[in-house]
């Protein structure tokens, strides 16, 4: 809200659960919006390049153990320490399209047992608020017919089905603007759908502030 105040950039998450396509649409997304001439940038979390990242990384490659709270917090404490650059990103007019968010952080651990939702999103309560939250929605089935998952931890069927409830939940909240993608499209088909929600969203965010999650 400066006296040069121009018009600023829509913080873009999408979500989904793995295999939906999110890296993919991510990165297609960015190029499109390029194309059309936004100044936009691409992000991810975890963000596994900072110290905070590094500790992630090894625990989700199983080389280390980490209590759970612990890691739970590391995945938040990883988003916060972003916040200044993405604050400062948004307000010059960059459109941010981020893999991942914590949607993912609540839904993930919530899957584990003894911790419950509401706990989960605690951490995150006042991150910048995504302007729009796409969820690539794909069946345990279909995803299982893009392949087996990976060697990383809580690549794990029944984990995901449960991870997939807790997103179920988080969807209901009113207060996010989600939009849920039929992921089970073409590449193509899934990419317009993304393209066309975004642009809108970067129209309508430029003259709104920027809100702050789940508060
Ligand atoms: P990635 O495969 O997109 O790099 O994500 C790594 C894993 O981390 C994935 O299984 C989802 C999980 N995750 C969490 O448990 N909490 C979080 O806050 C985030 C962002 C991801």
């Amino acid at each position: 809200s400066g006296v040069m105040a121009g018009k600023r950039g829509a913080l873009i998450v999408l979500e989904g659960v793995d295999k939906a396509g999110k890296t993919t649409q991510c990165n297609k997304l960015v190029q499109a919006l390029q194309q059309s001439g936004q100044s936009v940038e691409m992000m991810r979390f975890p963000d596994r390049t900072t110290i905070i990242g590094q500790l992630i990384s090894a625990y989700l490659e199983k080389k280390s153990d980490l209590e759970d709270h612990v890691v739970h917090l590391l995945f938040s404490a990883n988003r916060w320490e972003m916040v200044p650059s993405m604050k400062k990103k948004l307000e010059q007019g960059t459109t941010l399209v981020v893999d991942r968010y914590a949607f993912s952080g609540a839904a993930f651990t919530s899957a584990k047992p003894g911790f419950c939702l509401d706990w989960c999103k605690k951490p995150d309560v006042g991150l910048p608020k995504p302007d729009l939250v796409m969820f690539l929605q794909l069946s345990p089935a279909q995803a299982a017919l893009r392949g087996q998952f990976g060697e990383e931890r809580y690549e794990i069927d029944d984990f995901q089905r449960t991870v997939q409830q807790k997103f179920d939940q988080l969807m209901k909240d009113p207060s996010v603007n989600w939009q849920e993608i039929d992921a089970s499209q073409s590449i193509e088909d899934v990419h317009r759908e993304i393209t066309t929600h975004s642009l809108n969203t970067i129209n309508t965010a430029q003259n709104l502030p920027l809100g702050e999650l789940w508060k």
